[in-house]
């Protein structure tokens, strides 16, 4: 039995000011009709059951809505009160999916990803559940084109039926990742993982005994109403904040990897988004209703009005109804920072 965990409460702030606290980019249509959530059901639907989803409380209704509207009939939509981010919110999954007596396969996955081969993602699925099965835990890799610092890097062993990982380091430095990928053999983390719930928990347990705690006391102080499990505040606030990343991937010696190529993008930026949109002959992309003229590598993002841009090279401009971004490409990643600033200012 495969369940997958679909993560879906990021806070998305490098898309920003399209992606907001109140409308994360889970929760858009950045490419194709289907927003990312559902597109990750819709990708996973044809070999699995009924999902769950940990989304924050705030967004529960646009959740909900969404996962319907997808034909998708979640087992639960799991609610925090606050995010701790990817560790707790895959721990309550494990819990809740076992609370059953039994031990399923879960497949974690982040919502917020484009895959453009979805045959070959589910194949890859496939083919890591056995390994799953017997008690590693999986991550899918993607072989890297750029020493990216916003993934994880996985080091496999070469030759070996687990493929058992050698090292896992997530996010390393600039120069660290330029050095990896001049030596070869590693990967990026996709960030989608499949074990054992029970494995997951054991794991866990090991490395973060307290997170784990915090997590059976918001699961079993939850209030449930229809699909809505909401955790328990108290409990839950108690909770360290990690990713599973560090809480567990860096650290076990039970990790495998799958390779995966099937397009995969994780849609983090303004400048991912470009790389996969629509461009034309002059690598410009544009969305929604944008006039262009001696325009190259420009990505425009109309909300709304009408946008014009007039003999620009590399410049990315989004425009939403109270906010706009104006941005060299290559600044697109410091994004992140505008909004801490903003937040701080309140
Ligand atoms: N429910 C819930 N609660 N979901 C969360 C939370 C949380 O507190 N925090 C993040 N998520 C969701 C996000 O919405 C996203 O779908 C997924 O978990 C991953 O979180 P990100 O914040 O996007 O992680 P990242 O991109 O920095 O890093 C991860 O993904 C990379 C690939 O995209 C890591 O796994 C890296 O190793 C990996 O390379
Ligand atoms: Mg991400």
């Amino acid at each position: 039995q495969l369940i997958p965990v679909i993560l879906s409460g990021g806070s998305g702030t490098r898309l920003w000011p399209l992606s907001r606290g109140a409308y994360p980019k889970q929760f858009l249509a950045l490419s194709g009709e289907h927003t990312m959530l559902q597109q990750t059901w819709l990708r996973v639907a044809p070999i699995s059951g009924r999902p769950l989803v940990i989304a924050n409380q705030s967004h529960r209704f646009m959740a909900a809505e969404q996962l319907r509207q997808a034909g998708c009939e979640p087992a639960a939509i799991l609610l925090e009160p606050t995010g701790r981010n990817t560790a707790p919110a895959i721990a309550v999954a494990a819990l809740q999916a076992m609370a059953q007596g039994e031990d399923p396969l879960l497949l974690v996955l982040p919502s917020d990803h484009v895959i453009a081969d979805e045959a070959a993602f589910r194949r890859a699925v496939t083919e890591a559940a056995p390994l799953a099965q017997s008690g590693r835990l999986l991550t899918f890799g993607v072989v890297p084109t750029a020493p990216e610092t916003g993934y994880g890097y996985i080091k496999a062993v070469p030759g070996d039926g687990l493929r058992p990982v050698e090292r896992f380091v997530e996010k390393p430095d600039l120069a660290t990742a330029e050095a990896w990928l001049a030596e070869g053999g590693y990967y990026w983390n996709s960030g989608m993982f499949l074990f054992l719930a029970s494995r997951y928990l054991e794991e866990l347990e090991r490395f973060q005994p307290g997170m784990l705690e915090s997590c059976r006391q918001a699961l079993a102080k939850a209030r449930r109403d229809e699909d809505f499990i909401r955790l328990d505040a108290d409990a839950f606030e108690t909770c360290v904040s990690d990713s599973i990343d560090y809480a567990v991937m860096e650290k076990t010696d039970a990790a495998s990897v799958q390779p995966i190529d099937a397009g995969w993008n994780d849609v983090g930026s303004w400048s991912a988004l470009w790389s996969i949109a629509d461009q034309d002959g002059n690598g410009n992309a544009h969305h929604g209703d944008v006039i262009a003229r001696g325009c190259r590598n420009t990505l425009a993002w109309a909300d709304g009005r009408l946008v014009t841009l007039l003999g620009l090279q590399d410049v990315v401009v989004v425009d939403t109804a109270d906010a706009v971004l104006v941005a060299h490409r290559d600044r697109v990643q410091d994004v992140r920072g505008i909004v801490a600033e903003l937040k701080k200012a309140g």
